[in-house]
């Protein structure tokens, strides 16, 4: 038993990061990376997503976590009938005939687990709350279920007055939180029935932290026009670095502690686009195999980035065009039979930082120089991709365009 648990964490931790799985006959196929099931299907729908609300917002900053969206709309599906249910899922990028459909929720719940066993370094929070009008009552299947897979909370709330609804809901999301999500991210004009909030905010602690005393206002060049100022984060040390030959940018990578991993992505000015276009599970696999330890001097803006969507105007061109719309069926949340969901907002809460667990080495001291550093400055738009490593789930994808 112990032998074969040893033997596929080997496995697991050889085989390709990004790309399909391949059976393995050797290894126990009730252990076979059950917590990775579902990444594949999870990070094309994450890049395509991305590029979606990319293409829809020229030169603004996008910031979503995709796994959490996953989430969120499979856990909607719960509730959904007939097509709307079968459009969710597949919108999501999963073959029904292939995975059925326990195995997805069952699949989202172990995620679930996994990605909110938080350790002390990591600040992790997410989680869906549904905000009812007091009038209807979930159907008991739909609380069950969701709260089995996905620990949904649920909160009766009285919409005819708007005002304290919306007071409610922020306050909740804030307590939740634990303070950190604390800014208005709802408007709303007509009445409102069902809402669904999906949140998550996250600050990790760097392996290698940034050295909090170099850190100085800068120039970002938010294109050739425009220039803020930013703080700017510094440290020097050998760093995962690779220069793209295929596309125009170049790329770090810098760990957290535990599973979580960062991809700092700069594409050559003007250039963003190409790369963005380009982002899949394969860049990222050639990425991943193309990277090289060397000495840089690095220099990354300290930045909070805050965003939140409507998801159901995000997903309507993306395949999943019911969701608020007279189509949709979601008999399975409440007996109401003419329910409409009135929206689905993704809110999203990221920091940035210099902390890590240990102390900085001092600048400037580094053991063995063996080449000239190289510097790299994110001082204009660049790309962000969080991973958590365990199980392959894009935490975050983020263009950032205007860091102010
Ligand atoms: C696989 O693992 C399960 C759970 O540990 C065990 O019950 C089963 O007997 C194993 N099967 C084989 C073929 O080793
Ligand atoms: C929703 O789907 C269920 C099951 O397929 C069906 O019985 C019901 O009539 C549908 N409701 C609406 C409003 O389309
Ligand atoms: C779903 O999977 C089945 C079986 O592997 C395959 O035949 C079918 O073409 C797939 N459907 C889609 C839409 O990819
Ligand atoms: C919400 O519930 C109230 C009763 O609490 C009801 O009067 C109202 O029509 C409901 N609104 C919607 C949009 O369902
Ligand atoms: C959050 O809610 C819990 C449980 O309802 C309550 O005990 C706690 O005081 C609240 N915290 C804040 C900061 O509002
Ligand atoms: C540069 O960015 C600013 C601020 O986002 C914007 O107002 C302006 O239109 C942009 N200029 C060009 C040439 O894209
Ligand atoms: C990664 O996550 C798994 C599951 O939560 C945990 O068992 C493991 O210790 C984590 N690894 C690190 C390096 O923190």
């Amino acid at each position: 038993m112990l032998l074969t648990f040893y033997t596929c964490l080997l496995w697991l931790s050889c085989s390709g990061l990004w790309t399909v799985q391949a059976e393995d006959p050797n290894v126990n196929v009730s252990m076979r990376s059950y917590h990775r099931d579902l990444a594949p299907s999870n990070v094309d729908f994450a890049f395509d997503l991305y590029k979606h609300l990319v293409a829809s917002a020229p030169g603004k900053n996008v910031f979503i976590s995709p796994v959490s969206i996953s989430m969120a709309l499979a856990m909607l599906s719960l509730g959904a009938r007939g097509h709307t249910r079968a459009q969710l899922l597949q919108g999501l990028g999963f073959n029904l005939t292939e995975t059925p459909e326990a195995k997805i929720h069952q699949g989202f719940r172990k995620l679930h687990h996994l990605l909110s066993k938080s350790d002390d370094t990591l600040e992790m929070i997410m989680g869906n709350t549904v905000f009812l009008n007091r009038s209807l009552e979930l159907l008991e299947s739909f609380s069950a279920d969701t709260k089995h897979y996905y620990e949904l909370d649920t909160l009766a709330t009285d919409f005819q007055d708007w005002a304290r609804a919306n007071r409610q809901i922020h306050e909740y999301i804030k307590n939740k939180t634990q303070g950190k999500i604390m800014d208005s991210f709802l408007e709303l004009d007509s009445p409102a029935t069902l809402i669904l909030v999906n949140y998550i905010f996250f600050k990790g602690m760097w392996a290698h932290p940034f050295d909090q005393g170099s850190t100085r206002e800068e120039n970002f060049y938010v294109n050739e026009t425009t220039l803020v100022q930013v703080p700017m984060m510094f440290q020097s040390r050998e760093i995962k670095y690779f220069k793209d030959q295929l596309l125009p940018c170049q790329l770090v990578q810098l760990d957290y502690v535990g599973n979580s991993t960062v991809f700092f992505v700069l594409p050559n000015a003007g250039e963003m686009d190409a790369v963005v276009t380009a982002l899949s599970r394969d860049t990222i696999q050639r990425w991943s195999d193309s990277l090289t330890s060397r000495q840089v001097d690095l220099y990354i803006p300290k930045v909070s980035i805050s965003e939140a969507y409507d998801l159901g105007s995000l997903l309507e061109d993306m395949g999943i065009a019911d969701l608020l719309t007279q189509q949709a069926n979601f008999s399975g949340i409440t007996q109401e039979s003419q329910l409409k969901l009135s929206k689905v907002v993704h809110k999203a809460m990221l920091q940035l930082d210099e902390q890590g667990v240990q102390e900085a080495a001092p600048t400037g001291v580094s053991l063995k120089v063996e080449s000239e550093p190289l510097t790299i400055h994110f001082n204009r738009p660049f790309i962000i991709m969080i991973f958590d490593e365990f199980t392959w789930s894009s935490l975050f994808l983020v263009k950032a365009m205007n860091l102010t």
